[in-house]
């Protein structure tokens, strides 16, 4: 696996790549990876001659009170993890050469970007557009793979690239889970045991959810009542949102007809948590 830090190294290889007619896969992330995003990497090297992970926690799309000085990190376990993937290139800037001084470019998608996660996390959207968009350029893949766990971003980056008419095929990819049902996330190293316990309860609503669905029930308040019902029964937990939504618009339904998105997002202690099931 070669591993790239620069940006113009990085544009070479790519370029090299494509001389020689070979489809290029990529994986972004922001690392201390788990099996969420090794299944995106196994995707793309199903579907590509060559595959691509970056690696980058990307600054601007953390809010001022956000986790980027103590997104966990694990450098040398992340590497390993894709070598023995098979990745063939690793990519890994510094936030110095993504974003120098006098930076000023930034990509909004705008309608999307505002409910849901927009709502608290204002600036969010626009940084994933902009990283994304500075990779899919620097890099230059014919496709590239997203988790369908971060729903709202994987809508978010299928927009742009529409509007942009940009060349890579964006790939949504399903919610890989533990055992107990708790969607994969970097950010659950983050729980103490007991949250740990207690963060079933986003999957326990979203399963309440999927039996609804399958009586047919077409109110969207049942749903969002049952849902918050399941979160609430763990104490100290807080519901950010919890809705039901067209997986296109993001807006409420009013009622409930496939395809429909259960959607939501909780504070645990100091940790927030998002997961969704689609519906169809
Ligand atoms: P990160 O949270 O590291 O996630 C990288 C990719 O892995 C995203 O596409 C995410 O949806 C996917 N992923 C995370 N958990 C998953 C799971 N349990 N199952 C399947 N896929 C999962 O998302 C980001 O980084 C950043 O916003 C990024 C797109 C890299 C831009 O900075």
């Amino acid at each position: 696996m070669k591993i790239i830090t620069s940006i113009n190294e990085m544009k070479e290889w790519s370029r090299k790549c494509a001389l020689n007619i070979k489809s290029v896969g990529l994986v972004p992330t922001m690392g201390y990876l788990h099996e969420g995003h090794l299944s995106l990497v196994r995707i793309a090297r199903s579907e590509n001659d060559l595959t691509v992970a970056s690696i980058f926690v990307n600054p601007t799309q953390f809010g001022e009170k956000e986790d980027l000085n103590v997104y966990p990190r694990d450098p040398e376990g992340d590497r390993v993890k894709l070598e023995s993937c098979g990745v063939d290139a690793l990519f890994l800037p510094d936030a110095e050469s993504m974003y120098g001084a006098g930076y000023e470019t930034f990509v909004e998608v705008q309608q999307l970007s505002l409910p849901l996660c927009g709502q608290s996390r204002p600036g969010h959207f626009r940084g994933v557009a902009t990283v994304v968009l500075k990779l899919f350029n620097i890099i230059e893949p014919a496709r590239a793979y997203f988790g369908s766990k971060d729903y709202q971003q994987l809508q978010v980056i299928k927009k742009m690239v529409r509007d942009l008419n940009v060349r890579t095929e964006v790939i949504g990819c399903p919610t890989i889970r533990e055992a107990d049902g708790l969607a994969m996330s970097s950010r659950n190293s983050y729980l103490s045991r007991s949250e740990r316990k207690q963060a079933v309860c986003l999957y326990e609503a979203l399963w309440k959810a999927q039996q609804l669905f399958i009586t047919n029930e077409t109110d969207p308040n049942e749903y969002v009542g049952a849902m918050k019902d399941a979160i609430s029964r763990e104490p100290g937990l807080s519901p950010e949102y919890v809705r039901l939504v067209d997986p296109d618009t993001l807006k409420d339904v009013s009622v409930v007809q496939a395809p429909v998105l259960a959607i939501l997002a909780v504070r645990i202690g100091q940790t927030r948590l998002i997961d969704n099931v689609l519906m169809s």
